[in-house]
Parts: structure tokens; C-alpha cells; sequence
């Protein structure tokens, strides 16, 4: 256990990217997960801190302006949704310099061929499509992202489970060679939400264009849930519910009551999928209604969300930094004493 953790507190973290607006994938395979862990909800960790990856965003988003905006929009988006800044901590991963540096310090024990394993570059290889370095070592600053807060429990949806196996890999490796400085973090999915099918059936992503945006305006949004991909079985035909990925995304937002008897209307057939769809357009904007309006209201204050950036940076820092130190130390970068930018940081000095 690391010296200054004694005795250990469960930390949520977690990170999303802002590459393009919100979708139902993120939503329930991740950022429910982020409120329900938030200290004060049912199932609190006893602290959580959530970023806006902008830094891995810069692999595929090359537009300053749109960064920019997407990155405002992912703050509104987050605290629209529940984030609560009062109790969890919500900053811009590149406000931490601190993990940047971390990051180096963990490529030096990173193996090659650990990274040429990992799906997002692997795939983009296969694909034929142009790899960076970038892409190549991301899951090493995604460990860095992890590591700099001593997290205990990361919610993620399944896709980022290869990314926390190599994170705990890397922490393992560093810790065996200079001694316990890093906490091992484990993965936190959700049943039923860690892999949310998209409009066709493969994983909700925006790299498949198959998303439907949480956010979305509401007239566009229904046209995508209308053309949702269904088989073409005869209206008559009792069907599975099981594994049709209409009703799973239906089941993510019905009541309990709704999805069994929904459940019936499939095995029982003689409906078609329209009716199906029309329902889904029901429960979703009763879903995300309250939230909306949260958005609203939010979006014009531009200042409000500048100041809950700001704060959740400051906190940030003031982790990371105590968590690098004690890094430098063990591997002899820093001359032994206690260099430490967090306590710098907490006195609202520059650190
Ligand atoms: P990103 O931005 O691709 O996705 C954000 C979160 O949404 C989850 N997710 C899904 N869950 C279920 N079903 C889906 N169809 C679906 N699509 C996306 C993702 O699993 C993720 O939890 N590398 C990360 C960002 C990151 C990070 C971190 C995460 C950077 N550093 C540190 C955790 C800890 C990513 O690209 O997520």
C-alpha cells in the first residue's frame, strides 16, 4: 500500500472523451455508473473524480474550435446528467500536467508488444488506416489517468476493460521493481449497460456511426430510432426478446413492469417493430427530460462552468501532484526529499 494512503479510501475515476456529443453507449455503460458512485449516492465510493479526456481526444479530433466547444459541451452534458460537482470532482485531464509526466514514467516500463495488443490500435492497423504514436501509447497515459489518484474503481463500459488490464499491468511492473507506489485499480461495469448496442445491432460507437446521441434534438432523434435495423420476420412471427438489440435498448429505459410485458408482445408476436420503436421514443425523452432542462439552463452559464472546471483542476492537482512525487521518488528522478507540487497547489500557490 502507498505510504501516504494509510489506511486506503475507495476512489472512483473515471474519464470520457470528447469527441463528439454524448451517446446512450456512454450514458449507461459509464456515466450512470459515475452518479450512482458519487459520494452521497446509493452505491458511493468515498470519492470520484471524472475528466474530460482531451488529451486522447486529440488523436482524432484535429479542429482547435470544435475541441474547444466539445470539451465546454462534455462539462454541460456531465453535470446535466447528475454529476454533482459539490461532491465529486469534475476537471479537463490536460489541467493535470502532472499525469503527462507520469505517463513517461510508466512508458519506460511498457513493453511493445503489450501496446501492439491493444484493440483501438490493433484495429486501426487491420483497418489499414494510418496509426500514431499517440494512438499507440494511449492506453499508457489512460494508465497515467488512472494511477495519479490512487483510484480503486474505474466505471467504464467493457471496450476499456483491455485498457485497465494493462494499467494494472504497468502499475504491477513499476511496483515491483521500485516498491509499492501505485494502487491497482479494478474495472466496474454495469449488467445490462456495459456494452449498448447502437442502431445496427454492433456496439454503440461513433466510429461506427450507429450512435443516438443523448442530447440529440428530439425530431432527429426519433428518425434514428425509426430506422433502427430490425430483421424482416412477418409481423406474426412470435420472436426472442433475448439478444434483439431494439428491445435491450428499450429494457435500458423501461420500467420493470414495461419490459416484461414487452417481453411477452415479442414472444407472443403478431406486432410489428414500429410499435417497438414508437415506444422506445417514449421512455427515452422521459428519460433524459429532466435532464434537458438541467441542460438549458446550464448551457448560457458559461461562467459556472468555467468555475467548476477551475476547482475540480485544483483538486486534481493537488492529487496527482502528491502521487508523482511519490513516483520521482522511488525511481530516483527526484533527489529524495519531499518535492511537492500538491502541497503548493492546496495553499492556491502555482504549483
Ligand atoms: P470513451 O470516451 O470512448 O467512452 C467513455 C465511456 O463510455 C463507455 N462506452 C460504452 N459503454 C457501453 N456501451 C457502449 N456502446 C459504449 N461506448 C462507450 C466506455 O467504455 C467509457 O467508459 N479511453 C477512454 C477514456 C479514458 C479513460 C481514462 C477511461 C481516458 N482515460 C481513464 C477510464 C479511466 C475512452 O476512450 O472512453
Amino acid at each position: 500500500m502507498p505510504p501516504d494512503a494509510t489506511p486506503q479510501p475507495s476512489r472512483a475515476l473515471s474519464g470520457i472523451q470528447p469527441t463528439g456529443r454524448f451517446h446512450w453507449g456512454n450514458y449507461f455503460g459509464a456515466i450512470r455508473q459515475y452518479i450512482d458512485l458519487q459520494p452521497g449516492a446509493h452505491q458511493a465510493a468515498d470519492e470520484a473524480y471524472y475528466f474530460i479526456a482531451d488529451l486522447h481526444a486529440l488523436t482524432t479530433v484535429r479542429d482547435p474550435d470544435r475541441l474547444r466547444s466539445l470539451v465546454h459541451a462534455a462539462a454541460v452534458d456531465l453535470v446535466a446528467l447528475g454529476l454533482d460537482p459539490e461532491r465529486a470532482v469534475l476537471f479537463i485531464q490536460s489541467d493535470v500536467p502532472e499525469v503527462t509526466e507520469l505517463s513517461w514514467l510508466l512508458m519506460t516500463v511498457t513493453p511493445m508488444g503489450l501496446l501492439e495488443r491493444c484493440h483501438a490500435y490493433k484495429d486501426k492497423k487491420n483497418r489499414g488506416l494510418p496509426a500514431d504514436a499517440g494512438l499507440f501509447t494511449y492506453p499508457v497515459l489512460m494508465a497515467a489517468d488512472i494511477l495519479a489518484y490512487d483510484a480503486t474503481v474505474v466505471p467504464v463500459g467493457e471496450d476499456q476493460v483491455q485498457h485497465i488490464e494493462v494499467c494494472r499491468d504497468l502499475a504491477g511492473t513499476f511496483n515491483h521493481l521500485y516498491g509499492e507506489v501505485f494502487t491497482l485499480p479494478k474495472p466496474r461495469l454495469v449488467e445490462g449497460g456495459a456494452k449498448v448496442p447502437g442502431t445496427d445491432g454492433q456496439k454503440m460507437s461513433k466510429s461506427y456511426e450507429n450512435t443516438i446521441e443523448v442530447f440529440e434534438d428530439p425530431s432527429a432523434q426519433k428518425k434514428k430510432i425509426m430506422r433502427i435495423t430490425t430483421d424482416s420476420r412477418p409481423m406474426e412471427e412470435p420472436k426472442d426478446p433475448v439478444g434483439d438489440h431494439l428491445f435491450e435498448l428499450y429494457s435500458l429505459m423501461a420500467s420493470e413492469a414495461d419490459r416484461t410485458r414487452m417481453a411477452e408482445l415479442y414472444r407472443r408476436g403478431g406486432f410489428g417493430y414500429g410499435e417497438v420503436k414508437k415506444a422506445l421514443v417514449e421512455v427515452s425523452a422521459a428519460c433524459f427530460a429532466d435532464a434537458r432542462d438541467r441542460r438549458a439552463a446550464l448551457e448560457s452559464d458559461r461562467g459556472r462552468i468555467e468555475a467548476i472546471l477551475a476547482a475540480g483542476a485544483a483538486k486534481a492537482r493537488a492529487r496527482a501532484g502528491k502521487v508523482l512525487a511519490r513516483a520521482k521518488r522511488a525511481c530516483g528522478l527526484s533527489r529524495g526529499e519531499t518535492v511537492a507540487p500538491a502541497a503548493n497547489a492546496a495553499k492556491g500557490k502555482q504549483a
